[in-house]
């Protein structure tokens, strides 16, 4: 894929659903008795691998591609069935494999879970450690704490005979990281727990799952970073409408910003605290960005997002903001080098353990554009200012370097070639179409 130099970007759009509220939607409508009807799911690789996981597990779900409608006929808690085989295969993702993985361990039926050679690669410590605490016998298949991971659940039936379904700890967990797919495996483990499950974490991640949890009828109470649930709830099918994706907006937000003389609307784009700290970083750099038409639905804050081209000044991104931000950080990078000034990213180590480490790829890929750019442990220095120029990106196969790469060629002078762009398949399948 070429991308050329070109400007500007005027008009109003849509952006598809959000991923992390799509894969949700298929566990709890999955989950729930009766039947849930979801309106603009993401048909991205992503969810539709967690849509075959749970086709294996005995769930009837029905997909009508070109509407982005999904029904899925739920069975309730105990009502998933045992996988051919016992594997489920995730392919790229890691919120299937996560959360899954948390659920898995309240069943009556052992099972193996996996993914592609990039998932495989991926840290699953974070969440053997509270399963483990929960009485769950799960063990990583080659013991490096990584994929394939094998879930034994054979000799619950003599559980059952003592307490009936309650095959699991309620734990109180503080996690080290800042994570939402380990927050959400502990609390969807927590579902088959005997007892109340917490989960503390060091700065708020997004908080999708106690949300829908809430919506589809479950108990969960939040007070500051800690997240509580009880076990066993009665939940039930229901509709939703997910909101358009704020990290698939972000690089739209960007090209407008970086392009001179664009306008962009973005509408119906969830705007959840959690998720929204690529709008606070645009406006700490003095970006003409405004939310309008703000309004709530299934739970969730939507917006339409008005951005015009500006110009901006570099700023440090750190601490608490972190979370809300971390998959908008690739974007961010190329934004930052159209800013004024020193831009300073501290305390994103997790960008190391994403779909690629994001700090190497970012940082080799916008040095290759010409940008002054130097990675630290946990981030990244951008010196904004210096014009970038078009330049062979090697994505890694990780969607959301592709697509932040693309934007930057939109501005760089000279061609910019993007290798294997089919990634952006992951959460955003009609990107190029939209740009
Ligand atoms: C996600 C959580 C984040 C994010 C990922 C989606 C989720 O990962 O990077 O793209 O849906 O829960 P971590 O929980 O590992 O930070």
């Amino acid at each position: 894929m070429i991308i050329k130099k070109k400007g500007p970007i005027k008009g109003s759009m849509t952006v598809p659903g959000d991923k992390s509220i799509s894969h949700r939607a298929i566990m709890l409508g999955a989950l729930s008795e009766g039947i849930t009807e979801v309106e603009n799911f993401l048909m991205g690789d992503d969810c539709l691998s967690t849509i075959s996981c749970f086709r294996s597990l005995g769930i009837l779900i029905d997909l009508e591609s070109s509407s982005h409608r999904v029904t899925i006929h739920g069975k309730g808690l105990d009502g998933l069935s045992t996988p051919a085989n016992h594997i489920l295969n995730v392919g790229n993702s890691g919120t299937t494999i996560r959360l899954l993985s948390g659920i898995l361990c309240g069943q009556k039926f052992s099972s193996t879970i996996t993914g592609d050679s990039s998932i495989r690669k991926r840290p699953m410590g974070r969440i053997l450690t509270p399963l483990e605490q929960m009485g769950a016998d799960i063990i990583s298949a080659n013991n490096d704490l990584k994929a394939p991971l094998k879930i034994n659940c054979s000799d619950k039936d003599s559980l059952l005979s003592i307490d009936t379904n309650h095959f699991l700890r309620g734990i109180h967990y503080q996690s080290p990281v800042a994570s939402a797919q380990v927050k959400s495996c502990v609390l969807l483990a927590g579902l088959y727990a005997d007892k109340e499950t917490k989960v503390t974490e060091p700065a708020l991640s997004r908080n999708h799952t106690e949300l829908m949890l809430s919506e589809f009828g479950a108990s969960v109470t939040v007070v500051g970073n800690t997240a509580s649930l009880l076990p066993r709830p009665r939940l039930t099918g229901r509709r939703l409408n997910i909101p358009g994706d704020i990290s698939s907006a972000a690089y739209f937000i960007v090209a407008a910003l970086i392009v001179p003389n664009s306008e962009l609307l973005i509408k119906n784009v969830g705007i959840n605290p959690t998720r929204d700290g690529i709008i606070r970083v645009c406006q700490m750099m003095g970006a003409d960005i405004s939310l309008e038409n703000i309004r709530k639905d299934g739970g969730e804050p939507v917006a339409d997002i008005f951005v015009r081209h500006s110009n901006l000044k570099g700023i440090e991104i750190s601490g608490s903001i972190i979370p809300t931000l971390i998959d908008e950080i690739p974007i961010i990078a190329v934004l930052s080098c159209f800013a004024k000034g020193k831009t300073i990213i501290k305390n994103a180590e997790e960008l190391k353990v994403k779909e690629s480490n994001r700090i190497e790829v970012i940082v080799n890929n916008l040095s290759a554009m010409g940008a002054d750019i130097r990675a630290t442990y946990d981030g990244m220095i951008i010196k904004g200012g210096n014009p970038l120029h078009g330049a062979t990106i090697d994505s890694k196969m990780d969607h959301r370097i592709a697509m932040a790469f693309t934007i930057a060629g939109l501005a760089a002078e000279g061609d910019t070639q993007i290798l294997n762009p089919e990634c952006v398949n992951i959460s955003y399948p009609d990107f190029f179409k939209s740009l």
